[in-house]
């Protein structure tokens, strides 16, 4: 059975936006964990544009379901994987200009230089993700990488404009699924999944987790407004009267 692991950064991001202490993505991965979610990801990208190094060593102590950290392959994300020991890194792509990763990492012609980048990684026992797209070659060199995990990039399905377009990345997905698992690797999903593109999975076996962030902070936010509105304005009418 598949199960969701949560992706805080849209917490920090909207932290950032004001330098400040709140919202605390720490705070955040705590009620995703009361709520249910199996785990908690964050993404330390190289500018620091949303989690920081102060989060990722306080999720560490505190996540107690599993952590995940989404990392470029360099050489400053290796060596604060090998000294946080996480419970999985996924190496995803990485630009500077990007509001969020905009595709799947790029396998071929790196299968040497990535074994290599993974061996300390999981000699520390670290599980160890590719974030590729569904693509059948970079499935085939996720494998000759020796990763145990895929995450399947759902961004093209999900930004599909239109419906036709949508059913064309569906399947491209399924496909994908289908020849990971003919291949032995455990897939995840991520990427633009939310309440209603995530339905045509239900039926797909072999999906070990989704990874989900925006669209169920999104929903934070519509079902949680109502009140936060609410004991504002209870402060303002009690310190008034
Ligand atoms: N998986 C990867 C590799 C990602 O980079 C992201 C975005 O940070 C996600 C999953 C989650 O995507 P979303 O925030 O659109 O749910």
């Amino acid at each position: 059975m598949p199960v969701l692991v949560v992706n805080v950064d849209h917490v920090a991001t909207l932290r950032q936006a004001r330098m400040g202490r709140e919202p605390d993505p720490v705070t955040a991965a705590h009620l995703a964990e009361l709520g249910g979610a199996h785990g908690i990801i964050v993404h330390l990208r190289e500018d620091r544009r949303h989690i920081q190094d102060r989060d990722l060593a306080l999720l560490k102590q505190t996540v107690q379901t599993n952590l995940h950290l989404e990392m470029a392959a360099t050489n400053e994300m290796h060596a604060i994987a090998l000294a946080t020991v996480p419970h999985m890194v996924c190496l995803v792509p990485e630009k500077r200009e990007e509001l969020t990763t905009e595709g799947g990492l790029n396998l071929i012609g790196r299968g040497q230089d990535l074994r290599d980048y993974l061996a300390d990684i999981h000699a520390a026992g670290i599980a160890s993700s590719l974030f590729i797209d569904a693509d059948p070659e970079q499935i085939q060199a996720a494998k000759a990488i020796g990763s145990e995990y895929i995450e399947i990039h759902t961004g093209h399905y999900a930004d599909a404009s239109s419906r036709e377009e949508r059913k064309t990345e569906l399947k491209k997905i399924l496909h994908g699924i289908q020849l990971a698992r003919d291949f032995g690797l455990k897939v995840n999903l991520g990427h633009g999944l939310n309440y209603t593109n995530i339905l045509p999975f239900a039926q797909t076996p072999g999906i070990e987790e989704y990874s989900i962030g925006h669209s169920i902070m999104a929903r934070a936010i519509h079902v949680g407004l109502g009140q936060a509105v609410r004991e504002m304005a209870d402060i303002i009418r009690t310190f008034s009267s």
